[in-house]
């Protein structure tokens, strides 16, 4: 039928393949489309389809004749195993030139071990991080493609008019060379993990310490939005808290379980910052809380037998209130500084040669982290192209050195009721640390020299030095 006629193929109609498989046919391009299920094709073009240039195949073959030549092929199937399955199959179908983009939440040394591989065959292989989600896909994602620059040429205008838009900027561009583009979007979702345990603890304290009730918190977080910390996930939190649950009359929030899952992304980021020496305590933090909450049959027992203070705040919301938004605001600058100082060091450590600027661009719309403050943090990285840390930045350090002692007394009013809110409080003393010249690391390394000879270096003289200790 439209042999040789379509722009682009995707592989994987799972939701989120199909929600871009229909934005880019909306977009102009013919798509060829398969599934290894053919029900689920049959389904998609039954359901969804609709007039639009969207063409199925159920095999693989059919599906690779369907593509214009040099062909380029967008895989939607899930990290790990069944990306290396798909590849395994489709690879001797394809000629010298044909791309590959791998539009998965892949591990960024599988992607670098298939950029080798693949390019050994004369195929190009983009790793390309696209978030938003399921809406992002359909109507708008932000993409972080990485791998062969003529790779990213080829599919541009595609994934340009596909992508999200701010003030008309597509929300997409060339990350770097081999797994760049997953590696910003791994680093992505550590900042989205760090930001959502950060909306948690805050939302702990006004609803366990203030107490107040569900059409409060959406009122809060609704006029929270119209601020400072206007952004995708302060906008859906207030929208949260008025779903109603069918099943009980109750609001649905309160009957979710509290036991966080994860898919494993944000592990892997804290993994790779403590593999490059790159401090991101808060996006530690969160991973660690989510395994806390993991816990439950732990926690029912600890509860009855632990005891502490009652998690009440005894102070007025109208006060409390605005002190919790400008400490969650101070600790979101920190959870981008700890991110985008990990992008820093990689781009380096792992040769990506990233432009941060870029990366802050086309995270203004269309991913999860979306975020006012991505323009501030913008313009710091075209200030500054080789900025270590943003909060070295006059605007970003202003507006924590501002906020500060509302966000100390936040974290203080969190500790005397017993609320846990590590994230709140790693992300203050990593700016306490970060600002401090002398750290108490001294003690560590004669700990060290002490029980290992493991040496030290001095204050006034250069070399390495190691003391019989008494
Ligand atoms: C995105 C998200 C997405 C991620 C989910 C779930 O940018 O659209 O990051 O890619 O899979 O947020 O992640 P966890 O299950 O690990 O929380």
């Amino acid at each position: 039928m439209a042999d040789g006629l379509c722009d682009i193929g995707l592989i994987g109609l799972g939701v989120m393949g199909r929600n871009l498989a229909l934005n880019m046919a909306e977009h102009g391009f013919p798509v060829a489309v398969y599934n290894r299920t053919r029900d689920r094709t049959e389904e998609f073009v039954q359901n969804e389809v609709q007039g639009l240039d969207i063409h199925p195949a159920y095999t693989l073959e059919e599906f690779v004749r369907l593509l214009r030549r040099p062909r380029s092929i967008v895989l939607m199937v899930t990290a790990g195993a069944p990306v290396d399955a798909v590849i395994q199959e489709i690879a001797p179908l394809l000629g010298e030139g044909d791309l590959l983009v791998d539009g998965g939440n892949s591990r960024y040394t599988d992607t670098d071990r298939r950029v080798g591989s693949l390019s050994a065959r004369g195929l190009l292989y983009l790793g390309m991080g696209i978030s938003g989600g399921e809406l992002g896909a359909r109507f708008g994602p932000s993409m972080m493609p990485g791998g062969p620059k003529e790779g990213f040429e080829r599919i541009r205008p595609i994934l340009e008019a596909a992508s999200a838009k701010v003030d008309q900027d597509p929300c997409v561009a060339y990350m770097g060379k081999g797994s760049a583009g997953h590696y910003v979007k791994m680093v992505h979702n550590g900042i989205e993990y760090g930001i959502e345990q950060l909306i948690a603890e805050s939302y702990d304290l006004m609803r366990q310490g203030l107490g107040l009730d569900n059409d409060a918190l959406h009122r809060i977080f609704e006029e929270w939005n119209q601020e400072e910390l206007s952004s995708y996930l302060i906008e859906i939190t207030g929208r949260i808290f008025l779903q109603n649950d069918p099943k009980t009359g109750k609001r649905l929030i309160d009957v979710i379980l509290d036991v966080a899952g994860q898919k494993g992304t944000g592990i892997w980021t804290s993994q790779e910052a403590m593999e490059l020496r790159v401090p991101t305590p808060t996006i530690d933090t969160a991973v660690s809380m989510r395994c806390v909450s993991g816990l439950k049959d732990e926690r029912r027992l600890a509860a009855k037998v632990l005891k502490g203070p009652s998690p009440a705040i005894r102070q007025d919301p109208g006060t409390f209130v605005p002190k919790v938004r400008n400490g969650l605001y101070a600790a979101m600058i920190v959870t981008y500084a700890q991110g985008m100082a990990l992008l820093h060091r990689a781009s380096t450590a792992r040769r990506y040669d990233l432009d941060l600027e870029s990366v802050a661009r086309i995270w203004r719309g269309g991913c999860i982290i979306r975020a006012a403050l991505l323009e501030d943090i913008r313009i710091a990285f075209q200030k500054k192209a080789g900025l270590q840390n943003l909060l070295m930045d006059p605007g970003l350090g202003r507006g924590i050195m501002d906020r500060q002692a509302d966000w100390r007394e936040v974290v203080g009013a969190a500790a005397g009721a017993g609320i846990p809110v590590p994230g709140l409080a790693v992300s203050l003393f990593y700016f306490d640390a970060y600002r401090r010249e002398r750290l108490p690391a001294n003690l560590i390394q004669a700990q060290r020299d002490f029980f290992g000879a493991h040496t030290y270096e001095r204050v006034d003289e250069k070399g390495s030095f190691h003391t019989e200790w008494e």
